[in-house]
Order: structure tokens, then sequence, then C-alpha cells
């Protein structure tokens, strides 16, 4: 099949990349920076912004498959990730209905998704909405927090923190619940949503089977590297307004303020749908792999 991929360049697509060549897929891949795409059977690189849709439009045509992978995930105000998330989707998908409106239309969003899940969140769910008012044959998968990609996700910053042990200040009492889930389980389920009849119509969540809460997985990790943690919980809205003034007055925020809502907010964690229909099969949570190269 032709896909077109969007945010190829980031984690979770530099990952995907060499799962689609695999499926023997030809890939176009949008990017701000082609330089940074690999070298790979079936892969071409198309340079452009996703702002820009006249850039890209005409290139929808003659794709199978639109696998819009790009987002923000980091912003300081609720304004970007409207401009990055759902406006982008929105010409996206309305380039998709004049060049390639038979292709099948698959939105990575995620688990945090909703105005409780804070302004990334919100931004998520509005897109998820209009994908599915567009009028196109479409599928949206949810991801949990992804390990075992190595570029800066966030649970590998929160196991090499823990795995050096001492203090760790915990959001809250840190009982929110996650649900890591490992690269190389999440990958074959988003390109079988690419083709599978099934998934048609459908949203699924794609998370770990063994949800923790923050606090007992910090302790898992520091465990597995003979260390113990002293947690010190941060009040949420003291930790909310910590992350208000760094947005403000940092320019680069070790926290942007809808994190903690992110982080907090009440997440699915039923894969069943996924298991069935896309044969999403996660293994047991594995501290060992939140360290990829090491
Ligand atoms: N990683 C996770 O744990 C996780 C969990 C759940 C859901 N997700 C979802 O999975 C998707 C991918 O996540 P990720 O972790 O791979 O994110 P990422 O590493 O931040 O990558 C984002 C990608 O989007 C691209 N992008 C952003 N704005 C763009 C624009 N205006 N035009 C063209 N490209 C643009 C970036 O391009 P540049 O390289 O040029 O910046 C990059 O390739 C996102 O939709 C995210 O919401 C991720």
């Amino acid at each position: 099949m032709n896909i077109f991929v969007t945010g190829a360049t980031g984690g979770l697509g530099t990952a995907l990349l060499p799962a689609l060549a695999a499926a023997g897929h030809t890939v176009t891949a949008l990017a701000r920076n082609p330089r940074a795409l690999p070298e790979l059977p079936g892969l071409t690189g198309l340079p452009g912004d996703l702002l820009d849709p006249d850039c890209y439009a005409a290139s929808l045509t003659g794709h199978d498959a639109v696998l819009h992978l790009a987002a923000l995930t980091h912003a300081r105000n609720a304004a970007l990730y409207h401009r990055a998330n759902v406006a982008t989707t929105a010409d996206l998908l309305a380039a998709c209905r004049s060049h390639c409106p038979d292709a099948r239309f698959l939105l990575v969003s995620t688990r945090a998704v909703g105005a409780t899940c804070g302004a990334y969140g919100q931004s998520k769910a509005e897109a998820e909405t209009l994908v599915r008012q567009a009028g196109l044959p479409w599928v949206i998968v949810r991801p949990a927090e992804v390990y075992g990609v190595g570029r800066g996700e966030a649970i590998a910053a929160l196991a090499r923190t823990c795995a050096k042990g001492g203090l760790l200040p915990l959001p809250g009492r840190g009982r929110h619940i996650l649900a890591p889930v490992h690269i190389d389980d999440l990958l074959p389920a988003i390109v079988t949503a690419l083709t599978a009849p099934a998934a048609l119509g459908h949203t699924y969540t794609l998370a770990g089977p063994d949800p923790v809460s923050f606090t007992d997985l910090a302790d898992a990790i520091a465990s597995h590297h003979g260390k113990r943690l002293f947690k010190i919980p941060i009040p949420l809205p003291l930790l909310s307004l910590a992350a208000f003034l760094a947005g403000r007055l940092l320019r680069r925020p070790p926290l942007v303020g809808d994190q903690i809502a992110r982080l907090t907010c009440p997440k699915a964690t039923d894969s069943s749908a996924a298991r069935a229909d896309l044969g999403f099969a996660p293994r047991r949570l594995d501290i060992s792999a939140m360290f990829p190269g090491c």
C-alpha cells in the first residue's frame, strides 16, 4: 500500500518507518526536516509543514492510507495546541477529501484525551471529532505511555530519575494510574490498523496490560536498580502553579502547565477491542526495557 505519514521524524514515527517498510508498504513522509528521515526501501521524504497545506495537498493523490502521527505534545498554552493539533488536522482532512477521498485516515491520538486531561487532551479530543465527522474512512488509536523508544519519552525520564534513587517529588500522592506500553507491541497494532477491515470506524485504546500507580512504578524502577526512593508528595495545585510560572519565566520549562492534568486525569485501560481486531498483544510491564541502550 502507499501510505502518507505525518510526524515520521518523531519518537513514534522513527520507530514506525522500519515497521511499515517491513510490511511492504511504500511511504511518503511529510517532514519539516526530511534529512532527519532514515534511508529505507520505499521511503520518500516530502519537505513541508502541516501549517502550510499547499506544500503537501497535491502529493496525497494516489495514497491508500494517511497515518497522522504529527502533533505538538508540549506547549505553553492552549492556542498553540489548537493550531498544531486541531487546525492542522482539519487542513489535512480537507486535503484528503480533495486528493485521496478513499484513503483510510488513521489518527494516532492518546489515552489522555478530553477536557479533563488539559489543553493537550482537549486538542486531541477535538482532532478525533474532526476525523469522525470528515466523511472519510477512519480509524483512531489511543496509545498509553510508550516506553522502549529511548528518545525523551516521559517514562524514560522517570526511569532515569528513579534508577538513581534518592529524592523524588511526587505529583499529589502519586496515585494516578499509568499503563506503559512497549513500543514493539504498539507498532504492529498501528500497522494492522492501516488495513484491518474490522478496524474501520473504531477507536482503540492501546494500553499495557499492567496498570500501575506512578508511585508504585517509581518504587519498582528504583528497586530494580537496588536503590531506595524518598518520595515527597507535592500538592497538585502547587505543582500546577509552579508549572504555570515556569512556562512564563523560563525559555525551556521542565514542565508545562497542562502536564499535571494530563498525568493525573482518569484514562481508559481496556484494550480488549484492539486485542480482538488488531491482534494487539502487549507484553507484561518490563522495567528492564525502560532503559534502551543500557
Ligand atoms: N510518545 C508517547 O508516549 C505517546 C503516547 C500517546 C500518544 N502519542 C501520540 O503519538 C503521536 C507521536 O508522538 P511522538 O511521541 O512521536 O511525538 P514527537 O516525538 O513529539 O514527534 C512529533 C512529530 O510531529 C511533527 N510535527 C509537529 N508539528 C508539525 C508540523 N507543523 N508540520 C509537520 N510535522 C510536524 C514533528 O516534526 P519535527 O521533527 O519537525 O518537530 C515530529 O515528527 C502524537 O500524536 C502523540 O500525541 C504519543
